[in-house]
């Protein structure tokens, strides 16, 4: 079976590359020409074909997406952005493009990693995803959509203002709220094994770690396991959605949006998607005891 993978150099993509082509795939990824030439040869080194193009060419999708079986989309300019990215035009117009060339191409299955719905929380890129999934839910092709909670590698790390190593953390809300904390790597394990798994073929499926907690139990989680005592600084939901309302930038708003359904929390029925795919998944436990074995 060919996989073409767009996204392949972010987070997600070379853990999924890694599945797929263990499991016995060929992969084909969309790389942009300005991709890290480090990061191409990891690719091609797993054995990835690499192909060149951009979610804001439509050309360069209909050439990615001839003769593969699947499609598998991870791509957001959330925080991997060029001149000309933006919301509307990658995570929006862009994929659906890539929806559009698929359709076209013959591709029977699309995997597309969303993120969890919130009705009462609205800004553009939940505005994004969830065209996306209507799109593919029209479109003909067999579609497994994927909406994960926050990752703990990027939510739960200084990137977003957690620096255990610097004994001060920022919380979105006042941290009493339960989230399941996902690793990346999980979900990578579940967005490859989608495409061979025909029970997972349309169907929406809700991802969390195996333990709902709130931000200040995983502070007192890392205080316990032997972290230097750490200060909490908390935004508050009022302050959030001030700033969700001001912001005048879509990337501004929808950063302001995730942390405002951060602070609602995020508890996730897993029923469905652990039945589909019944491996063990990251606890945040197990992270915190890697976060701090790394110092
Ligand atoms: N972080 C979370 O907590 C979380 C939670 C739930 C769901 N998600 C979803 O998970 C996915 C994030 O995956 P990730 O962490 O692997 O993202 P990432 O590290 O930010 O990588 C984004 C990828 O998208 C590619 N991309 C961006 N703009 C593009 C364009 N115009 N054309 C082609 N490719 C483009 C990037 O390529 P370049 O390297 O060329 O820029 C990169 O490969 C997103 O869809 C996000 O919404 C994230």
């Amino acid at each position: 079976m060919k996989i073409l993978l767009v996204g392949a150099t972010g987070l997600l993509g070379p853990e999924i590359c890694r599945h797929l082509i263990s499991a016995g795939g060929q992969v084909r990824a969309l790389i942009r020409r300005t991709a890290d030439a480090v990061k191409r040869s990891e690719l091609v080194g797993l054995g990835v074909e690499l192909v060149d193009g951009d979610l804001k060419e439509p050309a360069s999708l209909a050439r990615a997406c001839a003769e593969v079986q699947a499609v598998i989309s991870t791509a957001s300019s959330t925080l991997s952005r060029q001149a000309g990215d933006s919301i509307e035009s990658v995570d929006e117009h862009g994929q659906l493009s890539l929806v559009d060339a698929a359709r076209q191409a013959g591709v029977e299955h699309f995997v597309f990693v969303s993120f969890r719905e919130n009705l009462r929380i609205q800004f553009p890129l939940t505005r994004a995803k969830r065209a996306v999934e209507q799109a593919l839910k029209t479109s003909g092709m067999a579609y497994t959509i994927l909406q994960p909670s926050y990752f703990m590698e990027v939510w739960l790390t200084p990137a977003l203002g957690f620096d255990v190593a610097n004994g001060a953390v920022r919380i979105y809300g006042d941290g009493s709220r339960p989230i399941s904390w996902i690793s990346y790597r999980d979900v990578a394990r579940v967005a490859a094994a989608a495409v061979r798994e025909r029970s997972a073929r349309n169907m929406v499926l809700e991802l969390g770690g195996p333990q709902p907690l709130s931000p200040r139990e995983v502070v007192a989680l890392f205080e316990a396991a032997g972290a230097n005592r750490i200060t909490i600084e908390t935004v508050s939901e009022t302050m959030l959605e001030s700033q969700m309302n001001a912001a005048t930038d879509s990337l501004q708003k929808s950063f302001a949006g995730l942390m405002l359904q951060y602070a609602a929390g995020d508890a996730v029925d897993t029923t469905t998607s652990g039945r589909l795919f019944p491996f063990p998944m990251m606890s945040v436990h197990e992270f915190v005891a890697i976060q701090l074995a790394r110092g």
